[in-house]
């Protein structure tokens, strides 16, 4: 982290809530920055404790996307708050077999890039199971792999593992330890399950080049230690987390192994732990209180779980389904349900911004969240004659393919010799672009202009599918914002730079209504970083009194729960096909994505899907029916 980096809100003191009645205690934090923090900071105190007690202090460390921000956090510690981490020893949990160390996506490389080469471990206190085995006739070294193993577990077993910090993996793994894994069983090499392989496809370009195997820690391995975190982040995790810690125990789901263990404890964020029973129906794990919104939530569920209209529930309803407290609360089941069913209604919003004209700016993180997450609220915006003001935050080149360019490369020197414009600059510039992308290895960083060009594909596509929903080019901003230009996947850290772009815009547009991407899954956490440099900018700009109305969407990686949407912009038949063909113009992200996320529809059926979803949940309650509805939630400054 620099200087100049803008220094995350931290909580001295634990802030999540513990999760009632899970099989393994749970802590839910806000958002994935405080369970990662919390994380470090249980970390960080360890390593003081030891340290303060002359002690070393033995860690098992996981790779993956969800400890990257405990890493950061530990990082931090070490520049600013001089964390020492030389009494230290590691071992990591896994790591693919066959791979070399220098490959791009082993896990030594990884711990150097992420970890290692920011801290004070000493090399030879860093263990990580080794998987440059060399293969004989095809195959694995099975002998050769089994020595090393049981090499790796006797040193875990001399040193002892003070701490052990796990991820989970959608196939409910804890290590590599897939479905089938022994409660007892010790470092091994295993067969990775077709969830995992899938899931890494996108570090190797394709799950035919994912290892079919890995070593990694045993169960037991990982049972010896004195504490254990599971952090799991992300929407696309509630299920497994879900299962870990209300299912069944089973070695189908190798993470419940942790249930009514002392020593466990599971970290989550809001996403992670949205389908947990305490956080979906609290009012069937023990007394709530019962704020506006949880009331919504509940009357809604009876609903949903009675497949009747909100106005068609009745007293016995909420008796038999363990809501009567609701009832002495509101009176009766009739004034309750219609005060409900009047809140929902006064969610559906034809003319999102009122019918006098406005300014009206949406911030897309990508070139193509705005037509995907709001594209009919769009069509509405501007037939309703607002000024609608469209900034793409960032490039979103990294998401764009090769052959994209060379199609592109290809086209522009035929079309300047055609037209006779410097053909042979045009070609010159192709052959060099060419040339670049020929030598470049699997996962290289594109060389500047290649990463141009690739921009330049976006923003074109952007312009077109803007300007098809009538958005003129005048109104369209393009932002570049600093932290996305690393050319990989992998960003920097936010900056005043990008807080001071967002503010310039929002001074000099002065919107009176603001949309904002409020999703938590997006896959490399770009959507989170930008709403993170708007909250900044509008909340010093609020001193100054701006204050627009800010509406979050969603719609390409997550969906609103339905009693949280607080604005419905409802869509005809036509509007959908308008919105879906303004999707269409993005055509580098069409047929097949370069980062799809877990769900394998593409964009434009999610967002279709989704809207339709919203309709029929609407129309389910007794509410008007609609073909398709956006839905939208209001930001409140303390969120
Ligand atoms: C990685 C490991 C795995 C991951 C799990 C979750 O060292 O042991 O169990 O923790 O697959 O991966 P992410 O964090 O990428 O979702």
């Amino acid at each position: 982290m620099t200087d100049a980096s803008i220094p995350r809100p931290r909580k001295t003191s634990r802030s999540g809530r513990k999760v009632q009645q899970t099989k393994a205690e749970a802590h839910v934090f806000e958002t994935s920055e405080d369970a990662a923090s919390d994380v470090a900071m249980t970390i960080a105190a360890l390593i003081r404790k030891k340290a303060h007690q002359g002690d070393p202090v033995v860690l098992g460390l996981p790779t993956g996307s969800t400890p990257v921000g405990v890493y950061r956090e530990l990082i931090r510690m070490h520049n600013q708050e001089g964390l020492d981490f030389s009494n230290c020893f590691t071992f990591n949990l896994d790591e693919y077999c066959p791979i070399q160390p220098d490959a791009l996506q082993s896990y030594h490389r990884w711990m150097d890039e992420n970890f290692f080469n920011a801290v004070n471990i000493p090399q030879e206190q860093r263990r990580i199971p080794r998987g440059d085995f060399p293969r004989h006739e095809g195959d694995i070294p099975r002998q050769e792999v089994a020595d090393e193993c049981a090499k790796y577990e006797r040193k875990i077993d001399d040193l002892g593992l003070d701490l052990v910090l796990l991820g989970i993996g959608r196939s409910g793994h804890i290590g590599f330890n897939e479905p089938g894994s022994p409660i007892d069983s010790g470092t091994r090499l295993v067969t990775l399950d077709s969830v995992t392989r899938k899931d890494a496809a996108e570090d190797f370009f394709g799950e035919e080049h994912v290892p079919l195997h890995a070593i990694t820690m045993g169960v037991g391995t990982i049972l010896k230690a004195h504490t254990i975190i599971v952090l799991a982040l992300g929407e696309h995790k509630a299920d497994i987390v879900r299962q870990a810690l209300e299912g069944p125990r089973t070695d189908r789901v190798v993470a419940s192994f942790l249930q009514g263990n002392v020593k466990a404890e599971f970290i989550l964020d809001e996403a992670a732990a949205s389908e947990l029973t305490a956080n979906k129906t609290p009012w069937l794990v023990g007394p709530v209180s019962w704020t506006s919104s949880l009331t919504r939530k509940a009357v809604l569920w009876l609903s949903f779980q009675l497949n009747r209209p909100l106005l068609e529930l009745e007293d016995v309803h909420f008796r038999e389904h363990g809501l009567h407290e609701l009832l002495g609360n509101h009176g009766s089941a009739e004034s309750l349900c219609q005060s409900v069913f009047n809140d929902m209604m006064a969610t559906i919003c034809p003319h999102p911004a009122g019918l006098e004209p406005k300014d009206v700016l949406v911030l897309s993180p990508h070139p193509d969240d705005d037509v995907i997450s709001m594209g009919g609220t769009l069509i509405h915006l501007v037939a309703d004659g607002h000024r609608v003001h469209v900034a793409y935050m960032t490039s979103g080149n990294v998401a764009v393919f090769d052959f994209e360019v060379l199609r592109f490369a290809d086209f522009v020197a035929e079309y300047c010799t055609e037209f006779g414009i410097d053909p042979n600059r045009a070609r010159d510039r192709t052959d060099m672009v060419r040339e670049s992308l020929r030598k470049k290895r699997a996962g290289q960083v594109d060389d500047p202009d290649v990463q141009f060009i690739k921009a330049l594909i976006r923003k074109t596509e952007a312009k077109r599918a803007a300007g098809s929903l009538g958005i003129p080019e005048e109104r369209l901003h393009f932002l570049n914002m600093p932290f996305y230009q690393t050319g990989s996947a992998k960003k920097r850290d936010l900056s005043p730079k990008d807080v001071t772009i967002v503010q310039n815009l929002l001074r000099e547009l002065r919107p009176q209504q603001v949309y904002v991407a409020g999703e938590l899954s997006d896959p490399h956490g770009t959507h989170r970083m930008c709403a993170l440099a708007i909250y900044q900018a509008l909340d010093e700009l609020a001193k100054s009194g701006l204050k627009p109305d800010v509406w979050l969407y969603r719609g390409a990686w997550q969906e609103w729960e339905p009693h949280e949407i607080e604005q419905a912009v409802p869509m005809s038949p036509s509007d959908v096909r308008h919105k879906r063909e303004a999707i269409f113009k993005h055509q580098s992200q069409k047929d097949y994505a370069m980062y799809p996320g877990h769900d394998p529809r593409e964009f434009w059926q999610r967002a279709q899907e989704r809207n339709r979803h919203t309709a029929e949940i609407y129309k389910a309650l007794g509410l008007p029916a609609y073909h398709a509805l956006e839905a939208f939630v209001r930001r409140r400054s303390e969120r």
